[in-house]
């Protein structure tokens, strides 16, 4: 992960930097610094902390330069210090380099390069780049240099590399870890993603891996590390900077979760008809012949994207009728999974950039799989790569736990189970009645949501909890993974979600007055077992907090607190019943005091294995 930015223009460098370090830093706040190059310094400064740390380090003082590379840090070699934080410098400190990715073979280079005479500084695996450039240059010119080093790396990168000796451009090179260039006037941006960019322009080139840019001040050219030339495309961007800000919230969190009525209408804008009870995904069309055969679906995703790969099973199983597996994109990539020219693998990811369902697609690409995506983040590799895919259309997620995307993902499954479903046994009436009531989710979702206060009450009553169960059945026993996750990532507490039908297979045994159980209740097909199994907890002294359906009012005389959501089809009801344990795990987090936009230790994109 790690966020990288890097400016070349008219303007002073260093404040575009910093907004741009702010915005990429969800990508990581371990540590974060500067590099300010010309001619005469290589002026660079880092501090460990968050980017405001670096800024309270820099105070008043006027950092003038138009050219400059700049990181924010979420460690995996040496640990969060000044040290370790980039940019890392050769020898001479001429040459200045952020670095995005791990340098597999850095253990090697670095024996090697400390035989001829090189100092290390970090214990990082980043630094090696540096010093090998270095050494190449004392015999070739420097952009030879950097091709030579390119070519010896093992692992990824997304490299930012300015010299004091060659001053006037940046060289960024691309292989597994994301970069963008921002095309200004008169200047260019580059950075990990298009949130640095947005606020400069929406003009950019996406690099692919193996690309390297050389940026001046005038012009850029992208090559392959071989060193020869590439066209590229640039793609017009559509997402605003206002997109981007918090808009009065306190937190991205809070915002997002209060976008998820606009981002469900604007996944569903213009792909679902209703009255034919279809979707049409204009992004799938030119798979449409290979996807009329296929005979099994394979999900790989991670996190919060995993879970919503759970209920796109459920969904597609139960109506339109296609074996389906889910699997976390980290053990998928070192299986053995059973795939042929049949089998569809869907990678879902808000990023499109996260290391392990991207290689996972690859794999099953290699295997003849026909792979598509679901992928928020327009132009993004997994986007790139698979054959097809839909966009999410949620418009930028910033907060690091994930809320919008995931209630999006879950509206991309119900249309793509339509447009699935009716091409096989789905009738007409079925069709129309699911498409008719996903219309009505962002009306639904929006009651939820006026709601809030009475969570947060609900939510500072638990504040104090350490441990809590999450359970659910059938569609919801993915929310009650998500809740739990949600309320691990955001409050740093101890969270288990299980199928409420297993609870008495162990986790039963952990209940006792300290520790709290969260039911989703919904009145569904699997009601009545999952009042038994509060029945079964309630016996047992431990607290209940039931989400139920509106106007289920036996339920309040078992649960000690009840949170209501209105009624819609079993199948959508996981769009509804999350919200609340979204907005749980925010007030928990709030009540706290902790930086529920950052938590520790995690990281929005995680390019990294
Ligand atoms: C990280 C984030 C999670 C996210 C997961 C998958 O772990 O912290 O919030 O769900 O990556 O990300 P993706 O971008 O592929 O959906």
């Amino acid at each position: 992960m790690c966020g990288i930015v890097g400016y070349i223009g008219k303007q002073k460098a260093y404040p575009v930097l910093m907004d741009g370090l702010h915005r990429l830093e969800y990508r990581g706040y371990d540590s974060a610094g500067v590099a300010i190059v010309d001619e005469k310094n290589n002026l660079v400064i880092k501090s460990v902390g968050r980017v405001a740390n670096l800024e309270q380090k820099i105070g008043e003082k006027e950092i003038l330069g138009t050219i400059g590379i700049a990181h924010t840090r979420w460690a995996t070699h040496g640990k969060p210090s000044d040290r370790n934080s980039h940019p890392h410098q050769d020898c001479t400190g001429n040459i200045s380099l952020v670095h995005n990715g791990i340098v597999e073979n850095y253990l090697d280079l670095k024996k090697n390069l400390e035989k001829k005479g090189h100092k290390f500084k970090s214990e990082t695996d980043s630094e090696v780049i540096a010093h090998q450039i270095e050494e190449f240059n004392k015999k070739l010119g420097y952009e030879e240099s950097v091709f030579e080093t390119l070519k010896m790396i093992h692992g990824t990168y997304g490299l930012a590399i300015v010299n004091k000796q060659e001053p006037d451009k940046i060289i960024v090179a691309r292989s597994g870890s994301p970069l963008v260039l921002g095309i200004g006037d008169g200047e260019y941006i580059i950075a990990s993603d298009v949130s640095a960019i947005i606020r400069h322009t929406q003009q950019v080139v996406y690099l692919e891996d193996g690309e390297v840019a050389i940026i001046t001040k005038d012009n850029y050219a992208v090559k392959t590390i071989k060193n020869k030339s590439k066209d590229k495309e640039i793609t017009n961007l559509d997402w605003s900077f206002d997109k981007a800000e918090k808009q009065g919230y306190a937190h991205f969190m809070l915002k997002e979760i209060f976008e998820q009525p606009a981002a469900i209408e604007d996944a569903i804008r213009g792909r679902l008809i209703v009255e034919e009870g279809m979707a049409r995904l204009g992004g799938l069309r030119t798979v449409a012949k290979e996807l009329k055969k296929i005979e099994k679906i394979i999900i790989v995703s991670c996190g919060t994207s995993y879970h919503a790969g759970l209920i796109g099973e459920y969904m597609l199983e139960e109506y339109a009728g296609i074996p389906v597996e889910v699997e976390y994109a980290s053990e998928f990539r070192y299986r053995k999974p059973i795939i042929n020219s049949k089998t569809a693998v869907i990678a879902i990811s808000q990023s499109g950039e996260t290391a392990d369902t991207l290689a996972a697609i690859r794999e099953a690409k290699n295997k003849g799989a026909l792979t598509l995506g679901i992928v928020n983040t327009v132009g993004s590799t997994i986007a790139r790569e698979t054959d097809a895919g839909v966009y999410n259309h949620a418009g930028p997620e910033i907060g690091v736990a994930s809320t919008k995307a995931f209630t999006s993902q879950l509206s991309i499954f119900v249309l793509l189970t339509l447009m699935l479903g009716r091409q096989k046994d789905m009738s007409l009436v079925t069709g129309q009645r699911i498409a008719r009531e996903l219309k009505k989710i962002p009306r639904l979702i929006e009651v939820i949501l006026k709601q809030d206060k009475e969570i947060k009450r609900v939510a500072k009553k638990y504040a104090k909890y350490t441990d809590f169960l999450y359970l659910g059945r059938k569609y919801n026993f993915p929310i009650a993974i998500e809740g739990a996750l949600k309320i691990k990532e955001i409050s740093y507490v101890h969270a288990e979600g299980y199928p409420t039908g297993e609870m008495k297979h162990g986790p039963i045994a952990l209940i006792d007055k300290d520790f709290p159980s969260i039911f989703i209740a919904t009145k569904d097909s699997v009601y009545e077992k999952t009042i038994s199994g509060m029945q079964e907890i309630k016996a047992r002294g431990g607290k209940i907090i039931a989400i139920a359906t509106e106007g289920d009012k036996e339920i309040a005389k078992i649960a000690d607190d009840v949170i209501y959501i209105p009624k819609t089809l079993e199948m959508l009801t996981p769009l509804l019943s999350v919200v609340p344990l979204q907005l749980f795990a925010y007030f928990v987090g709030v009540a706290k005091g902790l930086d529920v936009d950052k938590p520790r230790n995690l990281a929005k994109s995680v390019t990294v294995e």
